[in-house]
């Protein structure tokens, strides 16, 4: 290494290490001159255009897709998303007083600021400012609980933010920023933290945005290992990394139906979190009557051999008969679980922003969901030992059905996500499904490399130059950019450690 500040390319924080590394400041016209990365390039443009600071960092925050484990990261049930290289990136300098400004590179969507105080008043719903809200109020919880850092003592900062990750789209956009945003408070003051307490802190935080979701999109984001999917068990957070087979690859496709977190979706997506936990209320009470004893089920995730103590055959005797196929309206499940009907909407249907859930006339299906997310379950084991087995075949499969449970059973799943699927699977996907939260979004499909400019050109075809066209031709309008395209497993969220010293 010359001593010279001979500055070459910009390196990543590639490896996932066990910490989120501050530091790593550079001088804002070294960034400029130096980088070879246009998109680096333009946000430090803007950035010393709109601020004064000449000292900066930059982060970086992918968004993920999830190949299978649709919706049971919320029931402590295994996901098997990848990081991709789709990120959100921020230029960033500390600030020595408390604000935190964060400007759009896109002046579309402007400037938010706030302040760092014990509780940060929210933004109206829908509001982007909310999602670095949520970060910074995150760290300041676990700071004050933890007694590790008064809030009091840290400081804000100045950023300009850029994203190319599809928003509202299924890849876990807000998650990114969310992480980014958490990087940001962390790079500005100097502190790391530990990788897995990060993703965990920051699941529980995105709660400030309204949603019940898992902890997978996080998990995703900061762990994420480049040519790897990545195994995510909970409650401990597990990592484990499974390579994808050379030779094969996974193409993202949005269906263009926009499914905002923010709207009904959020409804919709937190009526699933509910039906499965007043599911899991009904199954305890089931192996408690059955073998007289209490059992430590808080999540569908806790019906496991060596939790309850029981022999497969025991837990399937009760699960074969703990739920009824038919709607469970509100009175039903009072009087099994022994409580007011509500209690039970105090119990299970507040939702994180203080609302309560509009209960469904036609009543919950518990019966559905929780098949889907024990079937899930199943599937992503299936699909971890197909991968690592060369059997990629096998693995198709798994995303096919994994996409009809969500159609049939979650019911996560909408018109334009069948077709596109379907459409996927004719034009030659071994597997094509529904990737994150549903009710529109992307699906993600798994394509062998020599046929994938084919399988491209097909589903355009299909898809979007007649589907659509014919059928739901507003839809189109949501298009920016390619709405179908190749995406490779990237490393996660970090600090980008500035410039290589040769
Ligand atoms: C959203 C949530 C995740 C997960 C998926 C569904 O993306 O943020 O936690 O629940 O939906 O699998």
């Amino acid at each position: 290494m010359r001593i010279n500040m001979l500055f070459s390319v910009f390196i990543f924080l590639l490896n996932p290490t066990i910490y989120i590394q501050s530091g790593g400041n550079m001088n804002i016209d070294m960034v400029i001159s130096k980088t070879n990365d246009q998109r680096v390039k333009n946000l430090a443009i803007k950035f010393s255009k709109i601020f004064d600071e000449t000292e900066v960092f930059v982060a970086r925050s992918p968004g993920r897709t999830n190949l299978i484990g649709e919706h049971t990261d919320y029931n402590g049930c295994p996901v098997f998303p990848m990081a991709v290289d789709r990120d959100i990136l921020a230029v960033c300098s500390p600030r020595d007083d408390k604000k935190v400004v964060i400007y759009d590179y896109n002046d579309a969507y402007g400037y938010k600021e706030f302040f760092i105080q014990k509780e940060i008043p929210s933004s109206a719903t829908g509001d982007w400012g909310n999602y670095p809200k949520a970060a910074v109020q995150g760290l300041i919880n676990y700071y004050a609980q933890t007694g590790k850092i008064k809030f009091d003592n840290l400081n804000g900062f100045n950023a300009v933010i850029t994203s190319n990750i599809p928003a509202a789209g299924g890849m876990s956009s807000s998650s990114a920023f969310v992480v980014l945003s958490a990087l940001l408070l962390l790079g500005a003051n100097n502190i790391n933290e530990d990788k897995k307490l990060l993703a965990s802190l920051m699941a529980k935080s995105e709660t400030y945005v309204g949603t019940q979701g898992g902890g997978m999109d996080q998990a995703a984001c900061l762990m994420g290992l480049n040519n790897h999917a990545l195994k995510i068990d909970f409650n401990p957070l597990r990592v484990r990394e499974v390579i994808i087979p050379s030779g094969y690859c996974i193409v993202v496709a949005d269906t263009l139906k926009k499914a905002p977190k923010t709207e009904s979706a959020l409804q919709n997506y937190n009526r699933r979190s509910i039906e499965c936990k007043i599911a899991t209320a009904l199954i305890k009470k089931a192996f408690e009557k059955e073998y007289e004893r209490i059992f430590p089920i808080t999540a569908l995730g806790d019906i496991t051999c060596e939790r309850l103590g029981l022999s497969e055959a025991e837990i399937d005797k009760v699960l074969d008969s703990a739920l009824h196929k038919n709607f469970y309206y509100l009175d039903e499940i009072a009087s099994i679980l022994k409580l007011s009907p509500d209690a039970v909407i105090q119990k299970y249907c507040k939702m994180k922003d203080g609302q309560y859930l509009d209960m469904p006339p036609e009543g919950f299906k518990l019966y559905q969901r929780f098949y889907h997310v024990m079937t899930e379950w199943k599937r992503v084991e299936k699909s971890v030992l197909a991968l690592e087995s060369g059997n990629v075949k096998k693995f198709g499969q798994l995303m096919n059905d994994s996409h009809f449970s969500c159609r049939d059973n979650h019911e996560v799943s909408c018109k334009e996500l069948d077709v596109l699927t379907e459409i996927a699977r004719n034009a030659g996907a071994l597997g094509s499904r529904m990737t994150g939260a549903g009710f529109g979004g992307c699906t993600v499909s798994l394509i062998k490399i020599d046929k994938v400019m084919t399988f491209i050109e097909k589903v355009k075809a299909k898809y979007y130059d007649s589907y659509l066209v014919n059928n739901a031709p507003e839809l189109l309008k949501n298009a920016s950019g390619d709405p179908i395209f190749m995406v490779y497993p990237a490393d996660g969220a970090g600090i980008i450690k500035g410039f290589e010293l040769e």
